[in-house]
C-alpha cells in the first residue's frame, strides 16, 4: 500500500569508513615475493589514490642487510612491475620513497625487538605518527607465533591511551596446518593481542567480486526468496588455475590444494553463498553469519570419502599448444610426491535454508582456464509445456556470479526460438564489470589494507571460523595422508582435473558447468 509504514525499508544501516589515522606499517619478510608483488605496489596505488593518511612511514624488516637506499630502489622495480599506475611517476614516487625505511632483523632474536622497538619510536617522532602502529607478517609461516610472542615481551603490542593510539596485526595466510596447529596459533596470538587487533587476510574476501556477493544478495529484493531448498537445486564453486607449482614447491608440496586454497577461498566463497543476512553490514554481524554456516555444515565422514572427495594431481600435458610438466617433474618437487594439486568436494549444509541442496566445490592448479565461478542452478519447472529440441535439451535456470577473469555475472533463461514452431533455447542475459564501469578497480591488498588502517575488520577471518573451517577439512586431510593416492597423477596439465570429479556429479544427474 503506497505511504503504508509497513512497507517502508528498513533504514540502511551502514558502516562508514571516516578513520585514516597517521601510523608507522611494519612489514617482516620485507624482501620476500609477497612484499614486492602485493604489498608495496597495493600501497603505493593507494597513495597515488590519496588514500593513505598524509602521516605514515613503512618499515621494512627482514633478515638480508639492506640500507634504506636499497630497499627504495627494489621497491621502486617491484613498483614498476606490479602498479597499476605503471612505472612510478619521479615525484610521486620520490614523495612516496621518502616515507620507506629498512631494518634487518632476524625475527628469531629476542634482542633484535629491542632495536625494533628503538627505531619505531624514532620513526614515529619524525614522521609524527603518533604511535599508532601497523604489523604485517609476510614470513614463513613457521616465525608467526614467535614474531607474536618477541613483540608482545618488546612492549610491542599494547594499545596506548585506552586504545587511541592503536596496534593490529595483519597475519598471512596460512593460518594454521590443520586444526591442532590453528588452535596452538590462536592461543598464542590471543596471549598477546586481542582479537580486535588481529587480521587474519584471506585476499579473496577483498576482491571486488566477492565484496559484490554480499550487495548482490542482500542489495537486492529478488534474490532472496528463491535463495533456499525450494528453488535451488543445487550450488557450484569452482576456482580453477592455470599455472602451476611454479616457484613455491617449498611450500606447495607440504600443502596441497585442500589447505591452500579450499580451507580458506573456497569455504569464504561457501559461506557468503550460503549465509543468512546479516543484522547489519559489519565485521561482528558478518562474522557471526558466516560461522553459522560452516557449524551446519555436515562433518565429512570416513567411511563416505570416497563419495564426497576428490584427490588430483597433474601429469604432463598441453597448454595452449605449449608442452608443459606434470607436478613430479616440477622443481624441487618430491618425484613421488603425493600432494593433491586438484581437490573437488561435495557438502552438505544443514539448515533450514539448505536442508538437501549439495554444494560441489573445486579447485585445482593446471586447468584449461583461469576461472573463479559460482553457479547456483535453480530447480526446473514444475511442468515442461515446451519442447526443446532432441539435440539441444532445455537448460535449466543458471545464475553464474563470474569472480574472475571477465568479472560479471549471467542469467540463463529459457526463451522462444524465433520461429513458427514454440522450441525453447537457453540464452544468457549477461553483465560484464568491464563493459559496465569504467573505474580502475582497487586490488585485493589494497582494500584490505586500506581497511585494517581504518579498524574495520570485517573482510578478514576470524579466529573461531578459521579453527572450524580447519575443523571441516582436517579429517579429510587426515585420511589422504593414511591413504596413498593409488593414481597419480590423474590428470593431464591442461583440462578440467580427474575423471572422478566429473562422477561426483554426473552419478547424482548433474555436471560441472564451467568449462
Ligand atoms: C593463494 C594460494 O592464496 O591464492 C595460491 O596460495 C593461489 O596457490 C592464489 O595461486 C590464487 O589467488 P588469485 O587471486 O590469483 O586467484
Amino acid at each position: 500500500m503506497p505511504g503504508s509504514t509497513e512497507t517502508q525499508p528498513a533504514p540502511a544501516r551502514v558502516a562508514y569508513k571516516v578513520r585514516r589515522d597517521p601510523c608507522g606499517i611494519v612489514i617482516f619478510g620485507a624482501t620476500g615475493d609477497l612484499t614486492a608483488r602485493k604489498l608495496l605496489p597495493a600501497l603505493y596505488d593507494l597513495a597515488c589514490e590519496d588514500q593513505l593518511p598524509d602521516n605514515f612511514y613503512v618499515l621494512g624488516v627482514a633478515r638480508r642487510p639492506l640500507s634504506n637506499d636499497d630497499f627504495r630502489e627494489k621497491m621502486r622495480t617491484a613498483v614498476a612491475a606490479h602498479s597499476r599506475f605503471g612505472a612510478p611517476e619521479s615525484e610521486r614516487w620520490k614523495n612516496f620513497a621518502r616515507r620507506l625505511h629498512y631494518q634487518p632483523l632476524d625475527a628469531n632474536q629476542p634482542d633484535a625487538y629491542a632495536r625494533l622497538r628503538e627505531s619505531l619510536h624514532g620513526l614515529d617522532r619524525e614522521n609524527h605518527t603518533a604511535g599508532n602502529h601497523l604489523f604485517y607478517l609476510s614470513v614463513a609461516p613457521s616465525l608467526y607465533a614467535g614474531i607474536v610472542e618477541q613483540l608482545g615481551a618488546a612492549g610491542l603490542a599494547r594499545q596506548r591511551d585506552r586504545g587511541r593510539r592503536w596496534t593490529r596485526i595483519i597475519i598471512e595466510k596460512p593460518f594454521g596446518h590443520d586444526l591442532a596447529s590453528a588452535r596452538d596459533l590462536d592461543d598464542r596470538v590471543q596471549q598477546v593481542f586481542n582479537e580486535e587487533q588481529v587480521y587474519r587476510i584471506d585476499h579473496y574476501l577483498g576482491k571486488e567480486t566477492v565484496q559484490n556477493l554480499a550487495v548482490f544478495r542482500f542489495a537486492n529484493g529478488i534474490f532472496e526468496p528463491i535463495w533456499n531448498r525450494n528453488y535451488v537445486d543445487h550450488v557450484q564453486i569452482t576456482v580453477a588455475e592455470e599455472i602451476g607449482v611454479g616457484e613455491r614447491a617449498g611450500y606447495y608440496d607440504q600443502s596441497g590444494a585442500l589447505r591452500d586454497m579450499v580451507q580458506n577461498h573456497l569455504l569464504q566463497l561457501l559461506c557468503l553463498v550460503a549465509m543468512e543476512p546479516p543484522a547489519a553490514f559489519e565485521a561482528g554481524p558478518m562474522r557471526r553469519e558466516k560461522l553459522k554456516v560452516l557449524q551446519s555444515v555436515r562433518p565429512f565422514l570416513r567411511r563416505e570419502l570416497e563419495r564426497c572427495a576428490v584427490r588430483g594431481q597433474y601429469a604432463p600435458g598441453t597448454m595452449q599448444g605449449q608442452s608443459v610438466a606434470g607436478y613430479r617433474e616440477e622443481k624441487d618437487i618430491r618425484a613421488d610426491s603425493s600432494t593433491e594439486t586438484f581437490a573437488a568436494l561435495r557438502f552438505e549444509i544443514d539448515n533450514w535454508r539448505w536442508a538437501g541442496v549439495p554444494f560441489y566445490l573445486r579447485t585445482g592448479k593446471r586447468m584449461t582456464a583461469r576461472r573463479s565461478e559460482i553457479t547456483i542452478q535453480f530447480r526446473a519447472a514444475p511442468l515442461q509445456l515446451f519442447a526443446c529440441t532432441a539435440m539441444q535439451p532445455c537448460q535449466p535456470n543458471l545464475l553464474t556470479l563470474r569472480i574472475q577473469p571477465d568479472e560479471g555475472m549471467g542469467l540463463q533463461v529459457i526463451t522462444k526460438t524465433p520461429g513458427l514452431e514454440v522450441i525453447g533455447r537457453s540464452v544468457q542475459m549477461d553483465f560484464s564489470y568491464g563493459a559496465d564501469f569504467k573505474s580502475h578497480t582497487p586490488s585485493a591488498y589494497e582494500t584490505l589494507l586500506l581497511d585494517s588502517l581504518e579498524g574495520d575488520a570485517m573482510l578478514f577471518a576470524d579466529g573461531d571460523w578459521i579453527k572450524s573451517a580447519w575443523q571441516l577439512v582436517t579429517p579429510i586431510l587426515e585420511a589422504w595422508a593414511e591413504e596413498q593416492p593409488r593414481n597419480f597423477p590423474n590428470y593431464p596439465a591442461g583440462s578440467w582435473g580427474p575423471a572422478e570429479a566429473e562422477s561426483l556429479l554426473s552419478r547424482e544427474g548433474r555436471q560441472w558447468h564451467t568449462r
